[in-house]
């Protein structure tokens, strides 16, 4: 099977960059239950070759406290051995949380700490500069205002192009827009069918010109046997599309600057993520949808 969604599908801006609509979460390749690692990098060759330019990492997605920037290095390295053009891919990633190696994530946005740990995300990347930079989390001990001095410091040191700022309120954001100016080009929070907390805040990007990177984008969908999951399931099956992939293309469809970034241990599961780019619902499917979307957000307030 040959996709090649990328040549009939409009881009999505992600700061200077023009992406895929469809992007890769690195996460699970690296974290608890990762898959080994000729499976990890066959996912990332899959999904660059469906047309995927657009690739989240953290230092943070490992599991052993000696393997910080485990899903870095395993992108450059799948980057590297990919038979595709890796300069037309954008590799984002973040820091301000930490594992300690028990299971356990916890957050350090000092600034100390954000500049040493941007310095080794570049390095393991094996970039002169990582175009898009996130704060991973607001620190609950660190003033926010202190984390985001140290993306200036970054961005002044050159170490980074441009940032973003991750799991932030619509306070946070516009402070961010505020102290940042222009060099913040992203926000990356929870948006899924089953997690739309966050509306205000992809409203807010709207406003600012931002690109809105939706996290764990898939939710329940499909995992829970729910009115939830049976809505996208049968507007799917009018398209042959898995409740999933519809998941992706109704997002797609709530607004022009977000961007999913599904995440994936297997080839499969990006492949179908992908294709998402090019299915179109139609209106009357969109409202159908976000009918169900609104009506189990109601059940969770
Ligand atoms: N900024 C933050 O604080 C933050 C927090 C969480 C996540 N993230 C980012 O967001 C990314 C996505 O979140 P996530 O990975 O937790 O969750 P997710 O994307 O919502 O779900 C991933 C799971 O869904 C399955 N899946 C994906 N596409 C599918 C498809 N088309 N059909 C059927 N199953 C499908 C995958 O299965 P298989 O495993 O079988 O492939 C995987 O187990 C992460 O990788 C990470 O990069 C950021």
């Amino acid at each position: 099977m040959h996709h090649s969604p990328h040549l009939t599908n409009p881009t999505r801006a992600c700061g200077r960059s023009k992406v895929f609509p469809v992007g890769l979460g690195g996460m699970l390749l690296s974290i608890e239950g990762r898959p080994d690692r000729a499976q990890a990098m066959a996912t990332i060759h899959t999904a660059l070759d469906a047309g995927v330019t657009l690739i989240d990492s953290a230092s943070a997605y490992h599991t052993g406290a000696d393997e910080v920037g485990h899903n870095e290095t395993l992108i450059a390295d799948s980057l590297d051995s990919w038979d595709g053009d890796a300069a037309g891919v954008t590799v984002v990633t973040k820091a301000g949380r930490v594992r300690p190696g028990d299971g356990r994530w916890l957050t350090d946005s000092s600034p100390d700490h954000l500049v040493r740990s941007a310095t080794a995300s570049r390095d393991r990347l094996r970039l002169d500069r990582i175009e898009l930079f996130f704060l991973h989390a607001p620190d609950p001990v660190v003033p926010i205002a202190d984390s985001l001095t140290a993306l200036l410091r970054l961005l002044a040191e050159g170490t980074v192009t441009s940032v973003g700022v991750s799991n932030v309120t619509v306070a946070e954001l516009d402070l961010a827009h505020e102290l940042l100016g222009e060099a913040l080009v992203a926000v990356q929070n929870e948006f899924s069918p089953s997690a739309t907390q966050h509306r205000a805040v992809l409203r807010r990007a709207e406003e600012l010109g931002l690109a809105f990177l939706a996290w764990r984008p898939l939710g329940t969908v499909g995992t829970r046997d729910d009115e939830l999951t049976a809505a996208f399931t049968e507007v799917g099956r009018a398209h042959d599309a898995s409740p999933q992939r519809t998941a992706l293309s109704w997002l797609l469809s709530t607004s022009p600057v977000l961007i999913p970034i599904p995440g994936a241990r297997r080839p499969e599961t990006i492949l179908d993520s992908a294709s998402a780019a090019e299915l179109h619902l139609g209106d009357a499917e969109v409202s159908r949808l976000g009918a169900a979307v609104a009506s189990r957000a109601g059940l969770q307030d």
